[in-house]
């Protein structure tokens, strides 16, 4: 199956799938990078692993409709058939979620349906995690539709929150469960292993 991978930042959940392709788990190929930041680090992991990468911001395009389009003329060039949103920031327009319905995952850093939504990211995220004083968080994986964190959840598994915790130490225990998490996903997928409604998604 062609994954196509879309990241804002660092990538690190990129490279997690680029790591599960190699050791096996993951069946799969990234055909396509693609960052609307033209300085991610997710940019530099895919050029050294000779994956075709693409910085495509909707800034470049005079509207959604034009951006969408762009984006799904190198989408289908690139034969995705798969789209794995790993720390992308920005809406998925909605003409692409409609071509690719059900077929576009994401990561969160939170338990869902809890500490997601707009301007829920990064370092947000844990810090509202940590003045809830909630006493688990965790990482959800979940299928994209038009609104943000909302789509059915697909896969989720939780951490402790410690006393001493701060928003750093918080982010770094979920994102070592986010890289396990996100492969599996995508390997249910690729093994056809997903069953879905319109509210919540199971793994056979
Ligand atoms: C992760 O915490 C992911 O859940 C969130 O953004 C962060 C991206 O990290 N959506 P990375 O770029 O994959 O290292």
């Amino acid at each position: 199956m062609n994954i196509g991978v879309f990241a804002s930042g660092r990538g690190s959940n990129f490279q997690a799938i680029l790591d599960a392709i190699d050791r096996r788990v993951l069946t799969a190929r990234v055909s396509l990078l693609v960052s609307n930041k033209s300085d991610a680090g997710a940019l530099e992991i895919a050029r050294t692993h000779a994956i075709p990468a693409l910085h495509l911001s909707q800034k470049q395009f005079p509207d959604e409709q034009a951006f969408a389009a762009a984006l799904l003329q190198r989408l289908r060039e690139h034969e995705v058939q798969l789209i794995a949103l790993a720390g992308y920031l920005k809406k998925i327009p909605t003409l692409v979620v409609r071509e690719y319905k059900n077929r576009i995952l994401n990561i969160h850093p939170a338990l869902l349906p809890a500490f997601g939504g707009h301007g829920m990211y990064g370092h947000y995220v844990h810090e509202a995690v940590l003045a809830s004083g909630a006493k688990l968080s965790g990482a959800t994986v979940h299928l994209v539709d038009e609104e943000y964190d909302r789509g059915p959840i697909l896969l989720q598994k939780a951490v402790p929150v410690e006393r001493d915790d701060t928003p750093e130490s918080l982010a770094a225990r979920v994102l070592r469960v986010e890289h396990e998490i996100f492969p599996l996903a995508l390997k249910a997928f690729t093994e056809n292993k997903v069953l879905f409604n319109e509210r919540s998604a199971w793994i056979q």
